[in-house]
């Protein structure tokens, strides 16, 4: 018997980063090759023309899978009965600013779309922010959204930079990146963040990292800088593929250690309490996921993880006060 459509928000529908994500969703690479969605798109008023071009191409696509498709520049409409949510749209960074820079005015959007999440969108829906700054906006989003969707159905993407980094960690070792595993984003999707790849594998046998590779934290720290330098716009084609792969990891599982930013309680690794913080995850068949336990950090990578949760509180302080403190 098929299933039950799905309904499947992309907020920024008119954007670059959503005309990448929405032909993976149309395919089946992110629900399941059986699993029909509804596309939910969303965008602002101004860019109404650009959404309409959008559905006329998703239509013309012919997708199976994609059994309706609400395009609308109307919250309530768009948050209408949600099973998942990629929040996407947000202003993008241009060349010589940090992700936090974008914090003013990008906060509020997420504040109003987790009233929305709230408003109209089932409890159990699990909502992924891209727009950036990501960690701090699912945070605020999460606050807006409590108490009917519990904080735990919220993170924030870093699998774009733990992407990179195993991407680095296979060409540094001549090996196709489809057998690297555990490398780990910890931290604040920004340049403090940690990638952490000392405890990389190949198919299944340990690396040979001695130590911290400093030349590959820094190059996957400044990767979003790079591609801004040359595209002048950031990331959109691999910022999508990162968005399909946690979002198919968390609706379908995974044994697999992946990076995720997650609500932290303060109990592990030493993260800050109540911040989204990138941690190694696995996920179980009921969308819950879990912080790896258990992996040990020597004294840099302690050093690294506080710097980092330290900016989150600073940048959750920012928030705070830009949102008005109404929560
Ligand atoms: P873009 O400018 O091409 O598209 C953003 C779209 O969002 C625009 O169409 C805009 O009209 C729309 N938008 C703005 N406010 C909105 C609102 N309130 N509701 C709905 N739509 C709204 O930008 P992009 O390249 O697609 O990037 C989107 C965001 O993703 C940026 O903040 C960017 O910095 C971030 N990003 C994050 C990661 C990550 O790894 N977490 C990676 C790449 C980009
Ligand atoms: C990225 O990492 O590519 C995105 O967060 C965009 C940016 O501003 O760097």
């Amino acid at each position: 018997m098929s299933k039950t459509p799905i309904r499947v928000l992309v907020t920024g529908a008119a954007g670059q980063i959503a005309y990448s994500l929405i032909p993976l969703i149309g395919k089946g690479d992110v629900f399941g090759p059986d699993q029909p969605v509804i596309l939910h798109l969303l965008d602002i008023p101004m860019c109404q023309t650009v959404l309409d071009g959008v559905v006329l191409e998703v239509t013309d696509c012919a997708y199976p899978l994609v059994h309706g498709v609400v395009a609308t520049v109307d919250e309530a409409v768009a948050f209408k009965d949600l099973d998942a949510a990629f929040l996407v749209g947000a202003m993008p960074r241009r060349e010589g600013m940090e992700r936090k820079d974008l914090l003013a005015a990008n906060v509020k959007i997420f504040a109003s779309q987790g009233k929305a999440l709230a408003q109209h969108s089932k409890p159990t829906v699990r909502v992924l922010v891209v727009g950036n700054p990501a960690n701090t906006n699912a945070l605020i989003c999460s606050k807006f959204a409590a108490p009917k969707i519990p904080s735990s159905s919220f993170t924030a993407m870093t699998r774009l930079d733990e992407n990179r980094a195993r991407a680095q960690v296979a060409l540094n070792n001549g090996v196709p990146v489809c057998g690297v595993r555990n490398v780990f984003i910890w931290g604040n999707h920004s340049s403090t963040q940690f990638p952490d790849v000392s405890n990389a594998t190949n198919n299944g046998t340990k690396l040979p990292f001695k130590g911290h590779d400093e030349g590959l934290i820094s190059l996957v720290q400044k990767r979003g800088a790079a591609v801004i330098a040359a595209r002048k716009l950031s990331s959109a084609m691999s910022a999508a593929k990162a968005a399909a792969d946690h979002m198919r990891d968390w609706f379908q599982g995974t044994n697999e250690a992946v990076s995720m930013g997650v609500i932290s309680d303060g109990s592990k690794y030493g993260a800050p309490n109540d911040v989204i913080f990138s941690f190694p995850c696995v996920v179980d068949g009921e969308k819950k996921w879990k912080i790896v336990e258990g992996l040990s950090l020597d004294d840099f990578a302690k050093n690294r993880l506080k710097v980092t949760g330290e900016e989150l509180l600073a940048e959750r302080s920012e928030a705070l006060a830009a949102t008005g403190g109404q929560l």
